[in-house]
């Protein structure tokens, strides 16, 4: 008997339909003509401008002389997990088990996955808060999942509308993901709203999965986790990682933890598809968190000083800017040049070589404003600024 495969002739038969459906991260389509820009200043990129505290690296560079080379046990190493512990019981109030309810992942990246992964089949609904996160919608959709989106506007500083979450809910919805502070936004979520949405997802026995990466960077706030709210940690996935607060991206290094239910599912996949996370990365990630505070403040202080500096000048020059409550972006309104997104960056690109990314790539509702990192020198950030005040004032003119 024959067997009838798939056309050969044709590779694109080959393909995974949920793949071939999800379009490439609008960021990455940007950058292409990013990279082709000689003496561009780039606004664009999502990590930090500095590079890894030298203690950090340091201990990265002797886990790899002292032959720390091999796998770690699935879940990361134990002394990782106990300090990573006694951190967020300590800076935020949330206590985890570091034996049954806590993993190390190749950053929040994988963490994302393998909290979707453990929660949605086919057809179900996550709720997804836009403009977000680029990665939110596609992870949902590679797993035949629905992203029901609502949205925040600039013109309440992106701040959520309960009832919009509320209306959103079907008997198909398995959770909501939230990220405070936000990526492309800065805003984060204030505990009177966490408050309101805990009370949604225990109605509705819905799962949060809480992305608070930038959680250490806030500047004149306290960071306030919805693990902390009573019956919350029972059903929240709490992502973060060492990417943002310790300028790590390159290190691929963060942590998921949630009720033991749930981190067990988690740690089957992760046994299946990664194994562990990199062990010379987790060496040097004890360090961070036993060391690393002091650099970390001196990091947000200048974060601090940039992000006055670009928030005041873009509303300066008539485009309105909320000023960010945390992480290193802001995110003005450019509806006063008459431009939308995509144009105005590409446009700016051309004529003044300063790279920013469309907001339209965040999801619609980021139409008619631009990302902005000031992750990025302090001299960097004021020439930029003087090219965006000119090309804006050659738009009006
Ligand atoms: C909100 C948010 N979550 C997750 C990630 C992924 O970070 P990681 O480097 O930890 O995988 C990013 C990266 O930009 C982000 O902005």
């Amino acid at each position: 008997m024959k067997l009838k495969l798939v056309n050969k002739s044709n590779p694109e038969d080959m393909l995974s339909k949920s793949v071939r459906e999800i379009p490439p991260s609008g960021i990455r389509e940007f950058f292409d003509i990013v990279y082709s820009t000689p003496d561009c200043i780039s606004l664009g990129v999502g990590e930090p401008d500095f590079i890894t505290p030298w203690r950090i690296s340091d201990s990265g560079i002797y886990a790899i002389k002292d032959g720390c080379t091999h796998y770690t046990p699935n879940r990361g190493l134990p002394e990782l997990r106990e300090v990573i512990a006694r951190y967020t019981e300590d800076k935020y109030g949330i206590s985890y088990d570091p034996d049954s309810e806590l993993i190390i992942t190749m950053g929040v990246s994988q963490g994302l996955d393998l909290a979707l992964r453990s929660i949605v089949d086919p057809g179900d609904e996550i709720i997804i808060i836009e403009p977000c996160y680029v990665s939110y919608v596609a992870n949902v959709q590679l797993l035949g999942g629905v992203a029901v989106k609502i949205s925040v506007s600039s013109d309440n500083g992106f701040k959520i509308n309960v009832d919009d979450i509320k209306k959103s809910i079907s008997p198909r919805t398995k959770g909501i993901i939230l990220n405070y502070p936000a990526n492309p936004t800065g805003a984060t979520i204030d505990e009177e709203t966490l408050r309101l949405i805990a009370g949604l997802a225990e109605e509705n026995n819905l799962i949060v999965i809480s992305d608070e990466l930038y959680s250490a960077i806030i500047y004149e706030k306290r960071h306030f986790s919805i693990v902390r709210i009573p019956g919350m940690k029972e059903r929240t996935i709490y992502l973060n990682g060492f990417s943002k607060s310790h300028a790590m991206t390159g290190w691929r290094l963060g942590y998921v933890a949630g009720p033991e239910t749930i981190v067990s599912m988690m740690l089957k996949i992760h046994q299946y598809t990664a194994l562990c996370a990199p062990s010379i990365s987790q060496h040097a990630a004890v360090e961070a968190i036993r060391k690393g505070e002091k650099d970390v403040r001196l990091m947000i202080d200048e974060y601090y000083r940039r992000r006055n500096f670009i928030a005041n000048s873009f509303n300066e020059m008539g485009l309105a800017c909320p000023m960010p409550e945390g992480a290193f972006y802001v995110f003005p309104d450019i509806s006063a040049t008459g431009l939308d997104s995509r144009s105005f960056a590409l446009d700016l690109l051309k004529k003044e070589k300063v790279a920013v990314v469309p907001g339209i790539v965040f999801g619609a509702p980021g139409e008619n404003h631009i990302r902005c990192s000031y992750a990025t020198s302090m001299e960097n950030l004021k020439e930029a600024m003087k090219r965006i005040g000119s090309f804006v004032r050659s738009l009006k003119a």
